[in-house]
């Protein structure tokens, strides 16, 4: 039998250990670590810096007071409370689709999506760089997948042509992409491939999850930017980055979410997020999309102006290529005080270990300086 510590002898060897590192206040731009003291934080993916937002923390005990601390069991057993039915119509409604169902996480919710509705007499087409809760979804579905290079239209439409003659008449072709790419942060041509989509009858799930609040009229995300939220068949993200709390999304036509409620085995055999959640989710909700949200998003810009001017998202990365190098780039910048992460394979493709920068409304324009500085004196020292 395997022996675990062997297991975990081998990461080490190839630099891709990782362990967790305990955090002893809130999440923040400042961040105090256990095991080193105050830095500051360049690795969270609280966008707008709503994790710690007084008036959130003041609606969250409200809604606790209200409501309790727990759901009592799965949606369909007993848990479908009025917040989570309130805080589904909202986002439907953000997303102008015709329907949304929540999950505990967007993880569930890809897990949950792609098998409810494909299987094998079904096609997936994914974006190489696909967040790996949608790789897994896909794997689980049992459909045949097919992946095409990073953004490559040209090989997403060979991946169409050859679908649309092998799936039966009633099998489905779905594209699968991100809007905003989680380690990249690149965004998707994704006006393109809805046409290429729509040319070839097939049905696109875009995941919005790092560009819901960043992106777009109202922080509605980059199908709301391009105009093509109607044209997305499945609209997915999480409330665990731009919103500062957790839980998934899916939206879609009533029909597709009818079928979920049916199918989808993350959300039917999970108990369901606290109802307290869910109704601080909505207050969340109408924050990001409201006026405040705008000053965030306005916040935001100008700390991704100051750092990176050409950056298209809150996510900057720094390729560095082997992963003991990211690591000692990391610690590196640790030592001076910021918290960026080092990011490796399977998170990545090997040999483009990278450090992961994310930047916050919630910075300052002075620590922006600041990391500027040190990863300046950081490509000098390499
Ligand atoms: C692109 C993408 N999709 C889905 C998820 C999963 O979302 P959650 O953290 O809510 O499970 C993440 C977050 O890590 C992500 O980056």
């Amino acid at each position: 039998m395997r022996d675990p510590e062997e297991e975990l002898r081998e990461l080490e060897a190839g630099g891709l250990r990782r362990r967790l590192r305990r955090i002893e206040s809130p999440q923040g731009t400042r961040v105090d670590l256990a095991d080193h003291g105050g830095c500051l934080n360049f690795s969270s993916n609280d966008y707008l810096g709503l994790a710690t937002d007084e008036g959130l923390k003041e609606a969250y005990q409200k809604h606790i007071g209200r409501l309790g601390v727990g759901s009592g069991a799965s949606r369909l057993v007993c848990g479908t409370m009025a917040a989570h039915l309130e805080l589904e119509e909202k986002i439907a409604d953000l997303k102008r689709a015709g329907a949304a169902l929540t999950f505990s996480s967007g993880f569930a919710a890809a897990t949950g999506t792609l098998p409810a509705l494909c299987g094998k007499h079904d096609i997936l087409i994914l974006d190489k760089l696909c967040h790996a809760s949608l790789i897994d979804g896909a794997r689980l579905s049992g459909a045949t997948m097919r992946v095409f290079p990073h953004n490559d239209l040209d090989r997403l439409e060979s991946h169409l042509q050859w679908a649309a003659r092998q799936v039966a008449a009633d099998g489905r072709v779905v594209v699968v992409t991100e809007s905003v790419f989680s380690m990249d942060g690149d965004l998707a041509p994704l006006a393109e491939i809805v046409e290429l989509k729509d040319r070839y009858g097939a049905l696109l799930l875009v995941d919005e999850a790092h560009a819901f609040g960043v992106l777009g009229p109202q922080g509605r995300g980059l199908a709301a930017a391009l105009g093509v939220e109607s044209r997305v068949d499945l609209q997915m993200g999480t409330f665990s980055k731009a919103a500062g709390l957790s839980g998934g999304y899916l939206c879609g036509s009533r029909a597709m979410v009818d079928l979920l409620i049916n199918r989808a085995r993350s959300f039917i055999y999970s108990t369901s997020p606290s109802p307290a959640l869910a109704a601080t989710v909505s207050d969340a909700l109408d924050l990001v999309c409201g006026e405040r949200g705008e000053t965030l998003r306005a916040d935001l810009l100008a700390r991704r102006a100051s750092f990176a001017p050409d950056t298209t998202s809150a996510i900057v990365p720094v390729i560095i290529g082997e992963n003991e190098a990211a690591l000692a780039a990391s610690a590196d910048l640790l030592a001076k005080g910021f918290l960026v992460p080092a990011i490796r394979y399977p998170t990545v493709p090997k040999g483009s270990a990278r450090l992961r920068v994310t930047l916050s409304a919630a910075h300052r324009t002075d620590d922006i300086i600041a990391l500027k500085s040190a990863l300046a004196d950081l490509r000098e020292s390499r």
